[in-house]
C-alpha cells in the first residue's frame, strides 16, 4: 500500500482526487486540510504553512507522495493579503517539498494561468515567459519555483477555469439563473474551462511515473466566459439570457479587483511531446460534469 498525503481535501480538486484515487487499492489517501467537516473526511488537521508541521507529519506517514490541493484561491480578496498569499501559495509549497524530499516522496502541485500576464495572442505552453499581475498569480508563481528549488521528484501542473464540487463558475451561473432571466458575463477574455474530474485523471496518469516538471493541464479547446455560461444554460435547459460584456464595462458595475488575463489559453505542450495522455475536451468535460451532478436537464 502506498500512502499518499492529501493537502487541502476538501477543496474542489482534493474532492475530486479522493473519488478517483481511493479506487485505487494500491493507494492509500492520507486526508488533510485547515478545516473540517467537508465531503471528505479529514484524517489529520494540517496547516502546510507550518513547517515543522508538515514535516513531522510526513515522518509519521512516510508517503509515497504528497498531492498539494490546498491554495489561498480567492483571487480578489487576495489583492489585500499579500502576507497571507505568500504563506499558503508559496511557503505552504516549499514546506511540502521539503517533507517530499526529507522522504523521498513524489510532489504534485498545482499551479495556474494567472503567473502569465494574459497579453499573449497565442496558446502558451510551458517554456513561454510568465509575469503574473496579481497578488495571487504573483504568489503561486513564488510556490512553483520553492518546489523546484526543494524538490527532488515534483510534479507541477498548471490549470485554469477550474470547476467541480465547492465554489466555482458553473454553480454561479446556475444559482444565479433562478433568480435572473438575463445575466451579464463577460466577452473579452480567452481560456479552457477544466474539470477537476479530468484534472484528477490527469494527476493519476502522473503520479506513478519518473516523468517530472512543468506540464500545462486543462481540457482541450477554448472559449470565452459568456460562451462558457451560454453552453451552461444550454446543457442545463435554462432559458436564462446571456448578455455578453467587456471586461471595462463589467468591473464599472461589478467589485472585482485583480486583474484578470485576457488571453490564457494553455497549451497542454508537455503532455503532448512527452505522454500520451489526451484531456477530454471541454464541452465533453463539461457534460460528463453536468450529468454526473444532476444539473442536465
Ligand atoms: N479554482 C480555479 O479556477 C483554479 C484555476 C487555476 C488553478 N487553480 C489551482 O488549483 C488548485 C486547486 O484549486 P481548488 O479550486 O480546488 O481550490 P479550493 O477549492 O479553494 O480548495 C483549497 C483548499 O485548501 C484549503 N486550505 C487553505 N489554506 C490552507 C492551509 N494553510 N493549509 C491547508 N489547507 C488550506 C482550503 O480550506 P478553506 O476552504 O477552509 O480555506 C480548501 O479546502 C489550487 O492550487 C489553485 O491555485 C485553481
Amino acid at each position: 500500500m502506498k500512502n499518499i498525503i492529501v493537502t487541502g481535501c476538501n477543496g474542489q480538486l482534493g474532492i475530486a482526487i479522493n473519488k478517483l484515487l481511493s479506487q485505487d487499492p494500491e493507494y492509500h489517501l492520507v486526508n488533510t486540510d485547515v478545516a473540517e467537516p467537508g465531503f471528505v473526511k479529514v484524517d489529520k488537521l494540517l496547516d502546510i504553512t507550518k513547517v515543522e508541521d508538515v514535516l513531522d507529519f510526513a515522518r509519521e506517514v512516510k508517503p509515497y507522495a504528497i498531492i498539494n490541493c490546498a491554495a489561498y484561491t480567492a483571487v480578489d480578496a487576495a489583492q489585500t493579503h499579500l502576507d497571507l498569499n505568500y504563506k499558503i501559495n508559496a511557503i505552504g509549497p516549499r514546506n511540502l517539498a521539503i517533507a517530499a524530499t526529507d522522504q523521498k516522496a513524489k510532489l504534485v502541485h498545482i499551479s495556474t494561468d494567472y503567473v502569465f500576464p494574459g497579453d499573449s495572442e497565442k496558446p502558451l505552453t510551458e517554456f513561454d515567459v510568465t509575469g503574473p499581475k496579481s497578488v495571487y498569480g504573483i504568489t503561486k508563481l513564488a510556490g512553483e519555483n520553492f518546489v523546484k528549488d526543494f524538490a527532488d521528484r515534483y510534479f507541477i501542473i498548471r490549470t485554469a477555469w477550474l470547476y467541480g464540487e465547492g465554489k466555482n463558475f458553473v454553480k454561479t451561473m446556475l444559482k444565479l439563473s433562478e433568480t435572473h432571466d438575463r445575466l451579464t458575463v463577460v466577452d473579452d477574455q480567452f481560456g479552457s474551462p477544466t474539470s477537476t474530474i479530468e484534472l484528477a485523471k490527469a494527476i493519476n496518469y502522473l503520479l506513478p511515473t519518473d516523468n517530472y516538471g512543468l506540464f500545462h493541464g486543462t481540457c482541450e479547446g477554448s472559449t470565452i466566459w459568456a460562451d462558457f455560461a451560454a453552453e451552461i444554460m444550454k446543457k442545463a435547459g435554462k432559458s436564462t439570457e446571456i448578455v455578453p460584456v467587456s471586461t471595462e464595462e463589467y468591473y464599472k458595475n461589478n467589485s472585482a479587483s485583480a486583474p484578470r488575463p485576457h488571453y490564457s489559453i494553455l497549451d497542454n505542450y508537455m503532455f503532448r511531446l512527452t505522454t500520451d495522455h489526451m484531456y477530454a475536451d471541454w464541452h465533453d468535460a463539461l457534460d460528463v460534469y453536468m450529468k454526473t451532478f444532476g444539473y442536465a436537464k
